[in-house]
């Protein structure tokens, strides 16, 4: 009968000693073995054996996410990452270690939110304009960002509105011309997918696109209303989006506008109301491609009850306050934790 030599999957330092979980190759698929070697008695034990799935049942005995990793074999590595990512750790360290040694460097921030999503009873994500800055719509304050050029009040105000609406007009035209060749990308989508796999419950977003609700994303609250709506500033009736293109009035003789929030004006409370009480009863807010220069949505991030996380291309003052930071642009990040996610979530 063939079998291979027992050879070392995994191995894992305590205080007192040294446990592994070695494996050999049989022609019935592996088989495993469970050994510990005790350092002051010098004794080695093979305690456990089995063929079960990956053979890391047999370590449980030990709560050996707690202890540190000493070695693990690239064979075993999805199984352990597995582990690793359903762990709600108490020793911050510990959990270090092992994210260290099964993801690669340039993924051990994501691999640790997607950890804390995994552990987190209720998550609530909020996004501003550099979500959609890699769905080709510019945000407002980095360089190439519409205020960087424009003063909001002069094209974003409740004042433009009444007393230059050419200006204002052309201002939310351009907008929309922009929103016609845009399309959610897979930041968008992976934040979807974790909403069905029940891991998120809401993203509250300071955006008017719609790219979030596009990707399929259900539970969204539009804390700056949507540009994909239109009303009557005076009569409040809802229009279709022709009769602004047109620059037509209204019946009532009131000026057409998108159902966005300007300079000057309030937060629809249907919005604001639902994503603060969620966040207030989180585990886990995300924070992604806000600068949170704006009140009073850069307010929510700050009543969770549990960790925070900020994911932005350009980590600016603030960011201390957050439990974890993540450099980077939220497509790429948000995609490489979907990786994982879907690693560990799809059966
Ligand atoms: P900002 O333009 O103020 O901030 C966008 C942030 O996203 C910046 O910190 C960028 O560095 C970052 N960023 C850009 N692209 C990114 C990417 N691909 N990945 C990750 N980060 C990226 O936009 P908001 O914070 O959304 O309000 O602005 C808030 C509000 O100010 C807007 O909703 C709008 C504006 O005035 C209204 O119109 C009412």
């Amino acid at each position: 009968m063939m079998k291979t030599a027992w050879e070392t999957l995994l191995s894992i330092g305590s205080e007192g000693g040294v446990l592994e979980l070695k494996g050999r190759l049989t022609e019935d698929g592996w088989y495993f073995r469970r050994v510990v070697s005790d350092m002051e008695e010098g004794s080695r034990r093979f305690s456990a054996e089995g063929s079960d799935e990956d053979g890391l049942a047999l370590l449980d005995d030990y709560a050996w996410l707690s202890l540190y990793p000493l070695y693990v074999d690239n064979k075993i590595t999805t199984a352990v990452r597995k582990r690793v990512l359903f762990h709600r750790y108490r020793n911050e360290s510990a959990f270090s270690a092992w994210i260290e040694s099964t993801f690669p460097e340039d993924d051990w921030e994501a691999a640790k939110l997607v950890n804390w999503i995994l552990t987190s009873g209720s998550t609530v994500v909020l996004t501003g304009a550099g979500m959609s800055t890699e769905s080709s719509l510019p945000d407002f304050r980095s360089k190439e960002g519409w205020w960087k050029n424009i003063d909001p009040r002069t094209v974003a105000s409740t004042e433009a509105l009444s007393h230059h609406y050419d200006l204002f007009h052309s201002f939310y035209k351009a907008r929309l011309d922009n929103l016609d060749q845009a399309s959610p990308h897979n930041g968008h989508r992976a934040l979807a997918n974790w909403e069905k796999y029940g891991r998120i419950d809401a993203v509250a977003t300071q955006n008017v696109d719609g790219l979030h609700q596009a990707a399929g994303s259900q539970t969204v609250y539009e804390l700056h209303g949507s540009i994909r709506r239109f009303r009557c500033h005076q009569c409040g009736e809802e229009l279709p989006r022709s009769t602004f293109i047109e620059k037509e009035a209204c019946s009532c003789g009131g000026r057409i506008r998108p159902g966005v929030v300007l300079f000057g004006e309030m937060l629809p409370a249907e919005a604001w109301e639902p994503a603060m009480e969620k966040m207030e009863r989180s585990d886990l807010s995300i924070v992604i491609g806000t600068s949170l220069e704006v009140y009073p949505a850069n307010q929510l991030p700050a009543v969770t009850r549990g960790r925070t996380a900020y994911i932005n291309k350009d980590i600016q003052t603030g960011a201390g306050d957050f439990d974890l930071v993540i450099r980077g642009n939220a497509g790429e990040v948000l995609t490489t934790m979907n990786t994982y996610m879907d690693e560990v979530l799809m059966e």
